[in-house]
């Protein structure tokens, strides 16, 4: 396990923050590393940056989340990693989605290739990495478009040559429902499952045989549409299959 010195900690939202810390190792946008702190769990976390100094972005969620929330410029973190494999280098248009946390992971890309940022969130509060350029959905109105990035973001489709979603299982699977799959552009999805080794021993993470730690976390359409498991059941933490509520099964 490797350690690194938190250089600082900055509050995004209510619950959001980004914490940036001292690490020499190479990473490349996509990818992610398994973090522990004393007094939580080890869990996976999206780099949001991957240049030097690099950073996580997180939603206080659970005991994990918490903790690394009340981390201190100079305490330590614990991790092993980076993990997974990255996204592909885009050429012509390019076009993000983000919705939930997913923009934490697109933002590692943002920051390394130009291109149209959708993000969505509930209400204006749940935002955060918002630049004013950014087309922004909330489910309540309050910002920008009033309903799903999802909603926001099929009618442009057309327009890109490059597409790269990250978000909640149940939104990307609408926005997958709802695409033309002839579309020209390639559009490379970052899968989120719950995952207990990061490396493809304990099969937590695997939907249909395929180890999204392992070998993903980033997917072609293609790869996606062959998941039959995608966006229809996932295994809980005691091993159980657990069914996504309105899932068409
Ligand atoms: C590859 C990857 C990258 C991630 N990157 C980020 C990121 O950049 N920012 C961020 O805020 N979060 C990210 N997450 C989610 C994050 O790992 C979880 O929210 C975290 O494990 C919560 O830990 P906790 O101890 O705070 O809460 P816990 O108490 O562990 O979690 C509360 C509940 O959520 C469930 N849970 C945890 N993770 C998942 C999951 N992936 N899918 C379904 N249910 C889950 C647990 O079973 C538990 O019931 C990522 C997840 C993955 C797999
Ligand atoms: S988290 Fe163990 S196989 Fe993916």
């Amino acid at each position: 396990m490797l350690h690194a010195k938190v250089i600082s900690i900055k509050r995004d939202n209510k619950d959001v923050f980004t914490l940036v810390f001292d690490s020499k190792i190479s990473a490349e946008p996509g990818q992610f590393i398994m973090i522990w702190v004393p007094g939580g769990k080890e869990i996976p976390m999206s780099l949001s940056s991957t240049s030097n100094p690099l950073a996580i972005t997180f939603r206080t969620f659970g005991e994990t989340t918490r903790t690394l929330a009340t981390l201190k410029p100079g305490d330590r973190i614990f991790f092993r990693g980076p993990y997974g494999n990255s996204y592909p280098k885009p050429t012509g248009k390019v076009a993000y989605v983000g919705g939930g946390t997913g923009l934490a992971s697109l933002n590692s890309m943002i920051l390394k290739y130009d291109g149209d940022v959708f993000a969505g969130a509930r209400t204006k509060d749940d935002l955060f990495l918002i630049r004013d350029e950014y087309k922004v959905a909330t489910d309540d109105g309050s910002l920008g478009f009033k309903g799903t990035v999802v909603d926001l973001f099929v009618p442009h489709l057309s327009e890109y040559n490059y597409v790269f979603v990250c978000g909640p299982e149940p939104m990307v699977k609408s926005l997958i429902d709802r695409i033309d799959k002839k579309a020209k552009a390639k559009i490379f999805f970052s899968l989120e499952r719950l995952m207990k080794c990061g490396v493809g021993i304990c099969d937590s993470c695997s939907i249909n045989g395929i180890r999204v730690c392992k070998d993903g976390t980033i997917f072609e359409l293609q790869e996606v549409l062959k998941m039959t498991e995608f966006g229809v059941s996932r295994r809980t933490e005691s091993g159980k299959i657990e069914f996504f509520a309105n899932a068409k099964r």
